[in-house]
């Protein structure tokens, strides 16, 4: 490991708006569940969650959006995400945060109905079959979403992969969740809406090479996937 990322890992745990749920274990009881308002925010504002974050570019850049709302950040790198916690201090803003952990323990990390929105930007789209339910628009993933995320809340996926969103499409139309918006081509809309216009580090490397970046949001409500 080189030096620079060797030292970010050593300081990112020492941010305070980094909580470090890496070396949790399913059966271990992790603190943070149903008290993110109270004990993280000191409010009760909304709390909405970029998974597969990274630099945790909209993360950031929602927060800065919308000062009445929370954002969480997740992923389980340590340097990507010192990128955007220290991003976060130098901005001053106190409504964002990042979590340094699997996207699989999400259940122990929030309670029921903490959650009010996800995004999901540009995961990898673990293309071989075998690995499927890695894909974090899998089943089994949106399963475990269902048990933080409100009722009426969205889950925002943007993608370069065909092949994820295609799948994720499947998924959507095999448990008929209500979509609020399908766009095959974002760059290619006259207007692109502007929370759309957020650029990623990943997606500008696709941008750069010609990918076609797609988006669909969508709502699992009560349904059950399969
Ligand atoms: C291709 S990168 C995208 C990063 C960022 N969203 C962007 O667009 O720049 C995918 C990220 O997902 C994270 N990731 C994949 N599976 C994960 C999981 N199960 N739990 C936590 N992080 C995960 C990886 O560590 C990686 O940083």
């Amino acid at each position: 490991m080189g030096k620079e990322k060797l030292k970010r890992y050593r300081e990112v745990a020492e941010f305070d708006n980094v909580i470090d749920f890496s070396g949790f274990r399913p059966g271990s009881e992790a603190d943070q569940t149903g008290r993110w308002s109270e004990k993280v925010f000191g409010n009760s504002n909304p709390i909405t969650l970029e998974l597969a974050c990274g630099k945790g570019d909209y993360a950031i850049a929602l927060a800065a959006r919308y000062p009445d709302r929370n954002f969480i950040g997740i992923d389980i790198k340590g340097e990507r995400l010192w990128v955007g916690a220290q991003k976060a201090i130098d901005q001053g803003l106190s409504n964002v945060c990042f979590i340094r952990g699997r996207i699989d323990h999400i259940t122990q990390f929030f309670g029921k109905d903490e959650i009010a929105e996800i995004w999901i930007t540009f995961p990898d789209p673990f293309l071989k079959n075998r690995r499927r339910n890695r894909r974090l628009t899998h089943p089994d993933f949106l399963n475990k979403y269902r048990e933080v995320l409100r009722e009426d809340g969205f889950i925002n996926l943007k993608t370069d992969s065909p092949e994820l969103y295609e799948f994720t499409n499947q998924v959507i139309e095999t448990n008929q969740f209500e979509v609020r918006s399908r766009i095959d081509d974002v760059y290619a809309l006259e207007e692109t809406p502007e929370l759309l216009q957020i650029k990623t580090y990943y997606e500008r490397k696709h941008l750069e090479i010609g990918r076609t970046i797609r988006f669909v949001s969508f709502c699992i409500g009560q349904k059950l996937a399969k």
